[in-house]
């Protein structure tokens, strides 16, 4: 049986009061829609047709080739939105699965056991549902005497007591591809907000004789429609939860995970420990035995197997093994620091390949740089990179030593086991075990000192 997806996200979602169209809105670092579009994806659906109108071409942008895409110019409800799919999906046999861009919380394991219950009752829809305390804004499911569902009656349409019904309607939705559009052709749009509802194909389908059924879950969080910014920060924190909980069961130990923030896409290997205030984004890799945090944010980058790292950003950037980076240091895109190598305190590295072993250990810049294995870049040594027009390279040998405060002038090269003297600016290339001084002689007059503070103190009461 072919499984078909779509998904709604063509309305603007005023009551996220907001330039950035509703599903857009990220959760997690990722755009709502984007995680229903993942779920879909690992369910398996054929085809997957995104309804789109307000910033479609946003939507799209971001989306991509990962769905097809049906224009609804004007949102004339959701159930007019589904039509817009007829002309890609209408000629299908089989499920179609009906999900909104604004539910980013649901799974594919719910779907997969909403798709089953179609199958084994041979039922023409099944939708999902939940029980909340505080049903408001949502569909009510409204259920006979004998307990089968009969349709769904939108918030504002509500009677007393239709309001007062705790079951809710999730608004994802399993149809037989063909009766979903036949049975859309029926609905009008007589309502309290003018709309064409797709919750009245439950009631037409019911009428028909079919069977329409509920699947209800436990869990709300599936059901969390995010329509304003209370419900994304509750959509935020379930989310997290679920990411967090999934890499401590795949053994990653999370001191503080109110307090840890990690993206789906981020992979971890087990030992690794993360302390608060941890953020990993994008597509970053974490290998075994790490040390992570506190207060760090690491954005789509690779870190080997015992990496540790302690209050420091780091961007697009790769870590060998057993490195360590930190307190306080920045490593921007093209960083790449060898296995062993030290990266200490308020130091900047950018575009630059460290071997292995090398240590950089406090107050540094080093970027646009090629330097080897077993250096030594003193304290506040840096590469002079820029010179208002264009970035040149810096290369530095392996097992040489750079003194403290040394600036390398780029184009520069320093070979093999050079020896760089504190407090040099160097300008030309230094040769295989070289030893370059760049700095004025020191001159020391014998005891002027005091003579000095004399003169000094004579200048002041005058
Ligand atoms: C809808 C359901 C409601 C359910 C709730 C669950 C209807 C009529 N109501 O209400 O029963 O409890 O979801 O979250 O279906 N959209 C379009 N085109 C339109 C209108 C909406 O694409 O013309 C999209 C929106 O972008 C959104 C989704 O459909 O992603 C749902 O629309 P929204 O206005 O949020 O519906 P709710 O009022 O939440
Ligand atoms: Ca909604």
């Amino acid at each position: 049986m072919n499984i078909y997806g779509i998904i709604l996200a063509a309305g603007q979602g005023k009551r996220m009061k907001s330039k950035l169209y509703k599903v857009l809105h990220p959760v997690c670092g990722q755009p709502m829609v984007g995680h229903v579009t993942d779920t879909f994806a690992e369910l398996g659906t054929a085809r997957t047709v995104v309804i789109v109108g307000h910033g479609a071409e946003a939507v799209k942008g971001y989306l991509g080739d990962c769905a097809e895409y049906a224009l609804q110019a004007e949102q004339l409800g959701t159930g007019h939105a589904v039509m817009q799919a007829e002309a890609v999906l209408g000629e299908e046999e089989g499920i179609t699965i009906i999900a909104c861009g604004d539910t980013p919380l649901i799974t594919a394991e719910t779907l997969q056991g909403m798709v089953r219950l179609m199958q084994e009752k041979q039922a023409g829809a099944v939708m999902l549902t939940a029980r909340m305390s505080n049903p408001f804004g949502y569909g009510r499911v409204i259920r006979s005497d004998d307990g089968a569902v009969q349709r769904i009656v939108e918030q504002k349409d509500c009677s007393p007591e239709e309001a007062a019904v705790q079951e809710i309607n999730a608004g994802t939705y399993c149809f037989d591809n063909r009766k979903l559009f036949a049975a859309l052709k029926l609905v009008t749009n007589s309502n309290a907000q003018q709309e064409y509802y797709l919750t009245d194909v439950v009631g037409i389908l019911r009428g028909q004789g079919e069977a329409v059924l509920a699947y209800s879950t436990q869990d709300t969080a599936e059901a969390l429609g995010v329509n304003d910014r209370v419900a994304l920060a509750e959509a935020e924190q379930e989310m997290r939860a679920r990411i967090n909980r999934k890499a401590m069961l795949g053994g990653v130990t999370i001191i503080d995970p109110q307090q840890t923030y990690i993206e789906k896409t981020v992979q971890i290997g087990p030992d690794t420990v993360l302390y608060p205030g941890t953020i990993l984004k994008g597509d970053t890799v974490i290998g075994r035995d790490c040390v992570i945090g506190p207060n760090t944010e690491v954005t789509s980058s690779q870190l080997g197997d015992g990496v540790t790292v302690k209050q420091s950003v780091l961007l697009e950037a790769v870590v060998g093994n057993e490195a360590s980076v930190g307190p306080f240091a920045y490593l921007r895109p093209g960083a790449n620091i060898g296995a062993y190598a030290k990266i200490g305190d308020f130091v900047e590295i950018k575009n630059a390949t460290l071997g292995e072993g090398t240590k950089v250990s406090h107050l540094s810049y080093v970027g646009d740089a090629k330097v080897g294995s077993n250096v030594n870049i003193g304290c506040g040594a840096i590469t002079v990179n820029y010179d208002g027009f264009r970035k040149h390279m810096t290369e530095i040998g392996d097992d040489s030593f750079i003194g403290s405060n040394v600036n390398l002038v780029a184009p520069v090269k320093i070979g093999k086991g050079a020896f760089v003297v504190a407090g040099s600016t160097i300008t030309s290339d230094v040769g295989e075990n070289d030893m370059a001084v760049a700095r004025e002689r020191q001159v020391v007059k014998t005891g002027y000192a005091e003579e000095l503070r004399v003169r000094l103190k004579k200048g002041k009461s005058e």
